[in-house]
């Protein structure tokens, strides 16, 4: 099974960025973790600042990829073009956010990409990223 994990903006700050959101570990310490846990899964990890790089990658994987876990970051509420191209590709999408958005700013609860994904993980720390891959494993 392959699954990519995308990263988008300020993710990559993860471990020193606002740690009482996003936690202390950075995330490619819990991506080793997981493909630790996961030896079965053909895991990878992409991560942009930029929105077309996304976009690029979501072309280039998303017809060839058994699922994409996606932490779209502050996209999540502004970009239609990354809605656009889920909507585009082939691969299932599901969406993650390591904190409950629904907690936070009224901006950050609207999201262009709930309605074209699989679905929404949010709220559960890193643990996100782990409860969509389980999501995948799990499907018939
Ligand atoms: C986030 C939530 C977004 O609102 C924020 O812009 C992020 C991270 C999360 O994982 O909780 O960058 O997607």
């Amino acid at each position: 099974m392959k699954i990519l994990i995308i990263n988008g903006p300020n993710l990559n700050l993860l471990g020193k960025r606002e740690p009482g959101i996003y936690g202390t570990m950075s995330f490619d310490q819990y991506f080793d973790s997981l493909k630790t846990l996961y030896p079965i899964v053909d895991l990878s990890y992409f991560q942009s600042n930029n929105e077309g790089d996304l976009l690029d990658c979501l072309h280039k994987e998303g017809f060839n990829q058994d699922g994409i876990i996606l932490n779209a970051g502050a996209y999540t509420h502004t970009s239609v073009a990354i809605a656009d191209a889920i909507a585009a590709i082939n691969s299932p999408v599901i969406e993650v956010h390591i904190s409950n958005v629904y907690k936070r700013e009224t901006f950050r609860h609207h999201s262009f990409l709930s309605p074209v994904v699989k679905g929404v993980i949010a709220g559960f720390g890193m643990e996100s990223y782990r409860l969509a891959l389980e999501a995948f494993i799990n499907q018939d």
